[in-house]
């Protein structure tokens, strides 16, 4: 479906998240028909660059995209002519009347000015779009994480983002809420009669959320380590996985009615702090190993230094005081360079209460539903079923599996190309308001805390491997394991 004519500034227009998902994601929605003929495109950043230059570093971002299925050349022709760029400075004037004026020229459409840089330019760049009379009655503003490092700095982003723009304009960004299996946690529990009666904790004994990478931090270890996996991975993207699973049903699938339900599960969430961090979390660094099939350098070598307490991996017990939820553990975890690209959730059912069958049968396991993000996505219900033939009355454990790629055998869109076409269209369901992102922090600070004043360092982990011992431990202490559906 056509949207109407719209703008968009990316500002940062030269830096990674740029090269890497937003001008390969506008050109997919541009390839699928979705860009009317007069969009336009502005790149926007310091550096003065010729329009043709910009032009060159975007055709090469389209060409090395992640999942190329094909490049037609008109297809590309007709994307790169959308381009144009302009030198605007966000600590000075300069080069702000210049993108005023470009601007002007279409004055009526839906514009979107997308903060593709770190958050101390936020500040600055969204007043120079106020003092120079940019915002329309149409205009958006795309915030991307990090929003702030704690509490305090969060509450300034979202103050100064709030000084220019109303909050309906703001659009703050998960790319996980736009991946299509985080969609379909929503239409598997509400489109479904089948899960919502057994979603709570008479039914379900944990869950689990697993966010695995193989890739270490990957050229962006001067911003990690100011970072560390539980803000850069924990309080998003993870907190907003556990969310989607914990939320009572909305009244609809309005921004405010999901966001609203959201913001009670992080309100709700058991405090970790000072006493408890100690039990209840656990930091891990890697070491030089192996991924892939080769040796991998340690984050202190990629980094550069010859010590650092930031944390590549943390596994947290969460639980969340409510009546669907209390006693049900979350166990959250997530890292760079572990054993391989996995993320998913895992509801583990309880076991039945009581088995009438005899002791060939073998065991019976807890049936557990599997949402797979990534890589490749589905959904699998494992459930106890009769091994086939005559051999008598034997029990295994199966998945009703349904991957999406084999059902449906059509491309799944990048995260960021129905993120930024939800901007354009103005739906902020898949958005995170500012108290949303407050609470969040809310959560997360008092463990920051806790750490920073306890004298241990991250355990350390070899690359190539699942995390610390330590992770493994949090889980068995409770008489559970990690699931291993990989
Ligand atoms: C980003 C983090 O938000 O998400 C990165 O800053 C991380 O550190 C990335 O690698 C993971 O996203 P995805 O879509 O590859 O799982």
């Amino acid at each position: 479906i056509e949207v109407e004519p719209f703008d968009i500034v990316v500002f940062g227009a030269t830096g990674d998240l740029a090269r890497r998902k937003l001008l390969p994601a506008l050109y997919e929605r541009d390839r699928a028909g979705q860009l009317p003929d007069a969009c336009r495109i502005f790149g926007a950043s310091r550096r003065p660059m010729a329009r043709d230059a910009f032009e060159a570093f975007a055709r090469e971002a389209v060409e090395d995209r992640d999942g190329i299925e094909e490049n037609a050349p008109g297809d590309l022709t007709r994307f790169l002519k959308r381009l144009d760029y302009v030198a605007v400075d966000a600590v000075s004037d300069a080069g702000w009347d210049d993108l005023a004026a470009r601007l002007k020229e279409a004055e009526d459409r839906v514009r979107v000015f997308y903060l593709a840089v770190g958050p101390d330019l936020f500040d600055d760049i969204c007043a120079r779009i106020g003092a120079h009379g940019l915002v329309t009655p149409l205009t958006r503003v795309v915030v991307e994480k990090p929003v702030g490092k704690d509490l305090a700095s969060a509450r300034k982003v979202n103050a100064a983002v709030g000084r220019v723009f109303p909050e309906e304009a703001v659009f703050r960004i998960d790319h996980y809420l736009g991946k299509e299996t985080v969609q379909n946690l929503m239409a598997l529990r509400f489109a479904n009669a089948l899960f919502e009666p057994i979603w709570n904790n008479a039914h379900i004994d944990h869950v689990q959320i697993t966010v695995a990478e193989s890739l270490g931090t990957a050229g962006r270890a001067g911003y990690y380590d100011t970072a560390g996996a539980l803000r850069d991975m924990v309080q998003n993207h993870i907190l907003q996985l556990l969310c989607l699973v914990a939320m009572e049903p909305p009244v609809s699938l309005d921004a405010d009615a999901v966001r609203d339900e959201k913001l009670k599960v992080l309100k709700a969430l058991v405090p970790i702090g000072e006493k408890t961090a100690g039990q209840l979390t656990v930091r891990g660094q890697y070491r030089a190993g192996a991924s892939a099939g080769g040796a991998v350098p340690g984050y202190l070598d990629e980094l550069g230094a010859g010590a650092s307490g930031t944390e590549t991996f943390v596994a947290l017990k969460a639980e969340i005081a409510n009546w669907r939820w209390s006693g049900v553990p979350f166990y959250l975890r997530t890292g760079k360079r572990l054993a391989s690209r996995v993320s998913e959730i895992v509801i583990q059912f309880r076991p039945i209460p009581h088995s009438v069958f005899d002791g060939q049968a073998g065991p019976i396991m807890a049936n557990r539903l599997v949402i797979r993000l990534q890589p490749d996505e589905g959904v699998k219900l494992w459930i106890m079923i009769k091994d086939p033939g005559p051999g008598g009355m034997r029990l295994q454990h199966v998945p009703l599996d349904m991957s999406f790629a084999s059902v449906f055998g059509v491309r799944n869109p990048d995260a960021y190309e129905r993120l930024l076409m939800d901007v354009v269209r103005g739906n902020q369901t898949l958005f995170m308001r500012r108290d949303e992102v407050e609470a969040a922090w809310r959560w997360v600070d008092p463990i920051l805390e806790a750490w920073r004043n306890s004298r241990e360092a991250p355990k350390p982990y070899t690359a190539g491997t699942w995390g610390p011992s330590a992770a493994i431990a949090l889980i068995e202490r409770d008489g559970r394991t990690w699931a291993d559906d990989a």
